[in-house]
């Protein structure tokens, strides 16, 4: 894995140049490893049963980002039955709620941010997601815990991809919030405690394959897949903000809200700026993709981001084109910021349709606002997983046209 500290975001698209189009075998130590990429690699790597989940996430990954216990990690009935839980709470009638509940929330924000000399977007987009995601999931927050909720939310993001000081920083930022949340769940079996139809009462009542309910602690897991993802929707925020300011001819546009731009907009967001690398599963069997044999036991890759900038898919795949989804339909297995295939039967994020929501309302929003961009560190370092602008995008004079 030393490579992937490294390298970042590069590490699997340099094995795979070097591999001259085939399937890269990459090297970490005790393990036989293979990267793949395009939309065939996509649809093997979703439809194929061979590719398991369980025992392919490293155990650094699971207790930061993701958790142990969770969606992530099932197979087969149990991962079907867990992935409809999700499905049902986060593209059923409360989606538009939550969508409504965000353009209040920012609106509110930034009649603050115009009281104060300067802001960080990053930190105040996660602010107004924590705000707006938790009432709506069914978990009541005080105002003053809006804060700590969110940057522990963020910290379980930011650290799942280095060693140091993020890393355990997010470890302990989930132990915290796992704890928090098994306590309410508990409480939530009991009368009155969980809204009906929301995140909580969801976990809380869900039975798996076996028919028993979850355990207190998994069903906190999977409260946290819907917290945490949501206010992670903030890195999408920034990146915006850095685009505008680097390519401003797009803000009129943007400003507009013309709902097709926005979206156009926000695919073209996710696409461009790096966020998840890559996903994998183990195969169970012997495997052959595309004439090369990938033998039981392998930990198959694909490479999110390598196939987000592949220039067969995506002309200029370094330009910065939001135009290019309004001129063709993007297919299952193509663009894959948030996993590819169909969400009901694989992997792929069920949070995508309200992600991307979300950007069509914050989008617009965003443009909106007058600021000035003081001088200050944009890089985004590819080296650094997650990345994000490294200043976080400092707005100093931010004013909301009446
Ligand atoms: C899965 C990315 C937003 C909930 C995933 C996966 C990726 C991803 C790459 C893994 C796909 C795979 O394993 O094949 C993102 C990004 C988001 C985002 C970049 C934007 C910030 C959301 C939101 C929610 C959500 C808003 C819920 C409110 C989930 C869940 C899974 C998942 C529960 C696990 C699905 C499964 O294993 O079947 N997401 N996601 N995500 N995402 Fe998202």
């Amino acid at each position: 894995m030393l490579g992937f500290f490294l390298e970042g975001y590069g590490w699997l698209p340099n094995r795979r140049r070097r591999a001259d189009g085939a399937p890269a075998r990459v090297g970490v130590p005790g393990q036989r490893v293979v990267a793949l990429c395009g939309p065939g690699a996509a649809r093997f790597f979703y439809e194929e049963r061979g590719i398991h989940r369980h025992g392919a996430i490293p155990g650094p990954v699971m207790d930061t980002l993701f958790g142990r216990g969770g969606v992530h990690s099932l197979d087969g009935v149990d991962h079907r039955l867990r992935k409809a839980m999700f499905l049902k709470v986060l593209n059923g009638d409360g989606a538009g709620l939550l969508e409504r509940h965000a353009a209040e929330a920012w609106d509110a924000a930034a009649e603050t941010w115009a009281t104060r000399d300067r802001i960080v977007l990053f930190d105040e987009a996660s602010r107004v997601l924590a705000r707006t995601v938790a009432p709506w999931a069914g978990v009541r927050v005080a105002e003053s815990e809006v804060d700590g909720l969110a940057a522990d939310l963020v910290s379980m993001v930011d650290g799942f991809g280095s060693l140091g000081p993020r890393h355990w920083r997010a470890r302990r930022a989930r132990a915290r919030r796992e704890r928090w949340l098994t306590d309410l769940v508990t409480r939530a079996r009991g009368p009155g405690v969980a809204p009906a139809g929301t995140a909580l009462a969801a976990v809380a009542e869900h039975e798996d394959a076996d028919g028993t309910v979850l355990d207190a602690r998994v069903a906190a897991v999977e409260l946290l897949n819907v917290l945490r993802p949501t206010v992670a929707v903030c890195w999408f925020v920034a990146f915006t903000a850095h685009a505008l300011h680097r390519w401003p001819g797009h803000r009129d546009r943007l400003r507009d809200a013309d709902p097709a731009y926005a979206e156009a907009f926000a695919h073209e967001v996710r696409r461009f700026y790096p966020f998840a690398p890559f996903v994998g599963g183990r195969a169970v069997r012997d495997l052959e993709w595309d004439g090369y044999r990938i033998p039981e036991g392998s930990l198959v890759l694909l490479d999110l981001y390598g196939q987000n900038h592949h220039p067969l898919l995506w002309p200029d795949p370094y330009g910065f084109a939001p135009g290019r989804f309004l001129e063709r339909r993007v297919g299952p297995y193509e663009l894959v910021p948030q996993g590819g295939g169909d969400p009901t039967t694989g992997h792929r994020c069920p949070g995508e349709t309200l992600t991307v929501a979300l950007l069509r309302t914050l989008l617009p929003r965003l443009a909106r606002l007058e600021y000035d961009v003081p001088p200050q560190d944009l890089a985004i370092p590819l080296r650094r997983v997650p990345t994000r602008p490294a200043s976080g995008v400092v707005l100093e004079g931010v004013r909301v046209p009446g």
